[in-house]
């Protein structure tokens, strides 16, 4: 009678120990199941007839269709490292799919910049970070735009897209980097010193204004220094955000009359206002809610479009690398990381699902080291 009785309660106890197990699983992962996307997942995965990957990466893509209702720092660093342990195949069916969404709405390949093409002398747009604000494009302006696009599309197989991040800080991904058939950089990010890290390779860089009045006196003085800053990205292309503000404006092409007055051979490039709105809403649209996309998210973009396949450096919103020491906020200075101008969880977490289904490859780790992973 007593032994029966303890057998029942050992039952009971086995039981509840399960049961607080399992609530232990489940409680971290705030997770909503679409079992269609999951379907999704698993037979794009079984597509890969190379290295078949071990079924625990099938879990993880299944986890990553599943969208957290919170982002923490750590959970995501986990998730990611993970990841890092399955072999990243390139899904051209998926990226097509991505690739005709983006044109439907956006059309890089014929709208991404102003150009004499796409908009007419005497037309007036619209700012996009200022929507009540209007611009006429006049004669002058007119003759600064590009006849038509800059890209030939596809523009390549291979695009680098290279963040700031701190992440990229002791690397060595920069031969991978150059190896790529087109690289997009940031910010007019320096290069010299650090090309074990970040490459030399440059085929487009962005400016942001800001970066003019703090290094180079909105070019009211010597424009030398500047020009001279800027030899070391060749002839590539430089995007310019001359019709985001009406204040900088006049800035922007300060800076075309500048690389023209000094001969240089990159070539100006300015972002179209009407492109920025609709990309803008295409990324709202899947999750991405920052009201002003940053560089990197922006030729992200353009790229994701441009490219056959798409490389991503120096994305990573965490003041911390995967071996949690401590990074900085660019590969460049030593400022602690400021969350609201960067990538943020949320947006890595989108960029880390696209990872997963193939469409782009996320690099946060050494590139070196790792013959598997190249
Ligand atoms: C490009 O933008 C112009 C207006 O700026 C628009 O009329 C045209 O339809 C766009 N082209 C494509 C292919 O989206
Ligand atoms: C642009 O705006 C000006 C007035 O601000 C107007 O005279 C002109 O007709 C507009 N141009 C076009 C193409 O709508
Ligand atoms: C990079 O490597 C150097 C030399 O090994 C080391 O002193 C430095 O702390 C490293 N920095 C980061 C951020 O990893
Ligand atoms: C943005 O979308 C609107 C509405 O779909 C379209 O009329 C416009 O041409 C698009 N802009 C560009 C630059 O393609």
């Amino acid at each position: 009678m007593t032994r029966r009785k303890s057998l029942f309660w050992i039952c009971i106890l086995f039981g509840l120990g399960y049961f607080a197990g399992w609530m232990n699983t489940i409680k971290p992962q705030y997770l909503r199941v679409n079992k269609q996307q999951i379907d999704q997942t698993l037979t794009t995965q079984n597509k890969n007839n190379l290295k078949p990957n071990p079924p625990e990466c099938k879990q993880l893509s299944k986890l990553l269709t599943l969208i957290p209702k919170r982002f923490k720092d750590d959970d995501i660093i986990k998730v990611f490292k993970k990841t890092e342990k399955c072999t990243w195949f390139s899904n051209s069916a998926a990226h097509t799919n991505f690739r005709a969404q983006l044109t439907n709405c956006c059309n890089a390949i014929q709208n991404f910049t102003v150009t004499q093409v796409n908009t007419a002398l005497g037309a007036n747009l619209t700012y996009d970070a200022q929507p009540k604000k209007k611009i006429t494009i006049t004669e002058n302006i007119f003759n600064l735009l590009p006849q038509t696009e800059p890209f030939k599309v596809p523009i390549s197989k291979r695009c680098a897209v290279v963040g700031n991040g701190g992440i990229l800080t002791n690397s060595s991904c920069g031969e991978e980097i150059d190896q790529a058939d087109f690289v997009f950089r940031c910010n007019l990010a320096p290069i010299i010193g650090r090309e074990d890290d970040v490459g030399s390779k440059t085929d487009l860089v962005t400016a942001n204004p800001s970066i003019f009045s703090i290094k180079y006196q909105n070019l009211n003085f010597r424009r030398k220094p500047f020009w001279e800053s800027t030899q070391v990205y060749g002839k590539a292309l430089i995007l310019l955000p001359a019709f985001a503000y009406s204040a900088h404006t006049n800035m922007v092409f300060k800076v075309s009359y500048t690389l023209e007055d000094f001969g240089s051979k990159l070539q100006p490039i300015y972002l179209n206002p009407s492109y920025m709105v609709n990309i803008t809403q295409f990324w709202k649209s899947v999750g991405v809610t920052e009201t002003r996309l940053s560089s990197g998210l922006i030729v992200l973009s353009a790229a994701l479009e441009l490219c056959d396949e798409v490389w991503l450096y120096g994305f990573w919103p965490f003041s911390k690398n995967m071996e949690g020491m401590k990074i900085f906020n660019h590969y460049y200075d030593n400022i602690p990381p400021k969350r609201s101008a960067h990538v943020m969880p949320r947006e890595f977490y989108r960029l880390l699902q696209l990872h997963t289904k193939g469409i782009l490859k996320l690099r946060a780790g050494k590139c070196k080291n790792k013959p598997t992973d190249i």
